[in-house]
């Protein structure tokens, strides 16, 4: 059972604070912000109708947030589905030649584990995919 809903939506900006005045406008609320540093972002939750949008700031210049920023501007970054079993996902994915941004998946906010899909894989979408932390607990690999 995998891929059952939309988790989030990913979106680049250059100031988290700055960005928050169209959310809250829009009657919605922030959830929190985490620093995920081994993917160089700050990271902002804004619930969204069951989903989330996921507001991203470059930790510094050598985020993959920065270089987006860069090239294109502040605006859609990647689109996140929820997977329950994210092993099993990458190696179907894998063995059906869709092309991974990593060989195993990656920890990401909220303890979740995380890889994406190549954009070229994916019809020009950055499409992450996201197992949710197990009861909240860390969890170790068997
Ligand atoms: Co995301």
């Amino acid at each position: 059972m995998s891929g059952e809903r939309l988790d989030h939506l990913g979106i680049a900006v250059a100031s988290i604070e700055e960005s928050l005045g169209l959310y809250r406008a829009l009657g919605l609320d922030l959830a929190g912000i985490e620093t995920v540093p081994n993917q160089g972002v700050r990271v902002a939750m804004v619930p969204a109708g069951g989903a989330r949008i996921e507001l991203l700031e470059p930790l510094g210049p050598d985020s993959p947030v920065a270089r987006h920023l860069e090239r294109r501007g502040p605006g859609l970054h990647h689109v996140c589905l929820e997977v329950s079993d994210i092993r099993a996902i990458m190696e179907r994915l894998r063995r059906e030649g869709f092309q991974l941004l990593a060989e195993e998946p990656q920890p990401g906010a909220d303890g979740s584990l995380v890889c994406f899909i190549h954009p070229k894989s994916a019809g020009g979408v950055l499409i992450e995919l996201s197992q949710p932390a197990a009861g909240g607990a860390a969890e170790d690999d068997d």
